[in-house]
């Protein structure tokens, strides 16, 4: 267990030079060490940034179902692995042990080996956080499909798009979810969505509201009777460590979304090997990770990760604010949560609700807080500092991507000392990378560039489902050898790292990562909108909001500019879903553009985020009379 936990920062430091002279040596130590194969590899890495083309593990074996529930059985059946914590305080927490999940996991597999789901299936998952959703990603890893989760806020016509890219034959889904005081009608979209999808010939539709739903002859089928009649007892299928676990979607600067695909092994070993030290996860934690298993964070720090450790985790259905803002602290305080892990948007949203919903709550079960998916602002990060984790708990802002598959850049707790705002220091066997404008590495300390990865991890997405030309193309293209994230950092003068932000024209929105050409595409889908281009702007809450820019087909549209902003929203809705939604419309008569034809973004950004200040050269635009017009009638 040498490697398994660090203590402090000069073993970090240790470990840190040991896993990047030999990392061969070093993972395969922790592959040896921690997880259980059917075979073990010929060969631990062979990479090749240029074609792209990474491989670990090759030759192994394995199923990671066995690592994540069989092997616990005989030490840790009585455990509780998933801490099920409903949208209702009334209605009673479920504990599922160890032994209930293999049980489940292996019903459910064997459901879906009767609808005729095969090794290598894509089986697209559209299901709100109740137990089934992390029994699904189970089951179908169980029998070698590849699960495609599909965020259950995302719209018909996006799921549509999903499911359509990986050819999914499956759906699974629930007669609808709960969302606070609220319920959604998930089934609809489904059967809004499927209108587009010919190739999905089952539906199977778990119960949680009791609502009417229909139901489509031939097509649909309720889960829990066939769940019911299944044996509980299900050998896992043998997989190649290479072989693809999963696809999941993330939105890129242009055009459709990328389902990134990660594969067994690497992706097992990584997200354990970071869960446990990134959380410092010690047996009879609670373990609390708030975001969907819709996202990354969710597929890696809910269910992977810290079910490949024996862990207690605890999925979570509602929202902060039902049935009021203390709802994360009661929580908290009644399961006894030790590590809590969240995203700034949260933090910024129930800081605005003041303290009071958090005095009243016990929270000093808490020994590690975690922060992801956005840059955290010094004074959100103080906030949870001081009233959350009463300065007790170290603070880790992990830094990572969909396509890394597990953290990159964290402190680990009480070993790397915090800084407000950083994420520090790469985790073991991460090698990063900032680069110049002239594409050179600057090395040294206190730097600013572009943030890539020099050498491969384990955890690494290895290809876009059916795309590797755009792997290739938006990862290993702009940098000779190596992964381009998409995203600019500084280095200060020890060597920590604070990520600036995306540096490409994905927007990150509430923590999540909008594509600004899909959502440019929904607005100009209205029929009076001539063009349109979506920038972000600083939100306090959101971090990022988005501000569009439109340009009406008849100058003297006569609808009233508010209606149409409404019914923009509403085809963005329609289109991807409500978190895409715009938060200022600005009607213009023309856009910054260069002489090649292409939006100046820049500007546009600037004139939204108030700070007109300096607007650079405007000069070279083809229509630099448009400028002053825009900043006029800024919103
Ligand atoms: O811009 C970075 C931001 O989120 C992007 C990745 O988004 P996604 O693939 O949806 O995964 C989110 C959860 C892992 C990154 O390119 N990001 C993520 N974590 C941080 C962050 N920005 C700053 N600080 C972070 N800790």
């Amino acid at each position: 267990m040498s490697n398994y936990h660090i203590k402090h920062l000069e073993e970090y430091f240790q470990v840190y030079r040991k896993s990047v002279r030999n990392p061969e040596n070093f993972w395969e130590e922790i592959a040896e060490e921690h997880f259980l194969w059917r075979k073990k590899w010929d060969t631990v890495l062979s990479w090749d940034f240029k074609k792209p083309e990474v491989k670990w593990f090759e030759g192994a074996k394995l199923n990671i179902t066995e690592n994540c529930l069989d092997r616990h059985l005989a030490t840790r059946g009585d455990k509780t692995a998933i801490l099920f914590e409903p949208n209702d305080p009334k209605e009673d927490t479920q504990h599922i042990t160890y032994t209930q999940l293999y049980q489940r996991v292996n019903k459910f597999a064997n459901v879906l080996k009767s609808q005729g789901v095969e090794k290598g299936d894509r089986v697209c998952i559209y299901l709100p956080m109740i137990p089934e959703l992390a029994v699904s990603l189970l089951a179908c890893a169980r029998i070698g499909a590849i699960h495609s989760v599909v965020f259950a806020g995302f719209s018909a016509n996006a799921l549509a798009t999903r499911i359509n890219d990986s050819d999914c034959k499956v759906v699974i889904t629930s007669d609808g979810s709960y969302r606070g005081a609220k319920t959604i009608d998930l089934k609809k979209i489904v059967d809004d969505a499927l209108e587009d999808c010919p190739g999905v010939k089952t539906v199977l539709v778990a119960k949680r509201i009791q609502s009417e739903i229909n139901m489509k002859d031939g097509r649909d089928q309720w889960l829990q009777p066939l769940l019911d009649e299944a044996s509980e007892e299900g050998t896992a299928t043998v997989m190649d460590a290479e072989d693809p676990l999963f696809i999941l979607y993330t939105s890129g600067s242009t055009g459709t979304p990328k389902g990134m695909v990660h594969t067994i092994a690497g992706y097992m070993i990584y997200t354990a090997y970071t869960f446990k030290n990134v959380f410092q996860y010690r047996e009879n934690d609670v373990y609390w990770c708030t975001a969907d298993i819709g996202w990354i964070t969710g597929h890696s720090y809910i269910v992977y990760g810290p079910l490949a450790n024996g862990a207690t985790t605890v999925m979570f259905e509602g929202v902060p604010s039902y049935p009021d803002y203390g709802r994360f602290w009661d929580i908290v305080e009644k399961h006894k949560v030790t590590q809590f892990y969240t995203a700034p948007t949260a933090i910024r949203a129930l800081a605005k609700e003041g303290v009071e919903h958090v005095e009243q709550h016990d929270l000093s079960s808490l020994k590690v807080l975690g922060t992801v998916g956005e840059p955290i602002n010094e004074e959100a990060w103080h906030w949870y500092d001081d009233n959350i984790g009463k300065k007790n708990a170290p603070i880790v802002d992990t830094w990572w991507q969909t396509e890394t598959g597990g953290i990159m850049i964290t402190p680990i707790p009480y070993a790397t000392p915090t800084k407000p705002t950083y994420a520090t220091l790469p985790f073991i066997g991460i090698q990063p990378a900032l680069m110049d404008e002239n594409a050179q590495e600057i090395k040294g300390n206190q730097a600013d560039g572009r943030l890539c990865i020099k050498f491969p991890w384990p955890g690494m997405a290895r290809t876009i489902w059916g795309n590797h030309q755009r792997y290739k193309d938006t990862y290993f293209s702009a940098y000779e050898n190596m992964y381009f994230s998409g995203d600019g950092a500084l280095r200060d003068e020890v060597g920590y790292y604070r990520i600036t932000g995306r540096v490409d024209d994905v927007i990150i929105v509430s923590g999540h990562n909008l594509g600004t050409a899909p959502i440019e595409d929904a607005v100009n889908e209205h029929p009076a909108v001539a063009e349109s281009a979506i920038v972000g702007f600083p939100h306090d809450v959101k971090g990022n909001a988005l501000y569009g820019y439109v340009i009406l087909k008849e100058t003297g549209e006569s609808r009233k500019h508010d209606n149409l902003r409404k019914e923009i929203n509403q085809i963005i809705t329609e289109q991807i879903g409500p978190i895409a939604k715009l938060d200022k419309i600005q009607f213009t008569n023309g856009l910054p553009k260069t002489r090649s034809g292409k939006i100046m973004r820049r500007i546009l950004r600037k004139i939204a985020g108030k700070d007109t200040s300096n607007l650079g050269d405007t000069s070279t635009l083809l229509n630099p009379e448009c400028v002053q017009d825009i900043i006029d009638n800024a919103l």
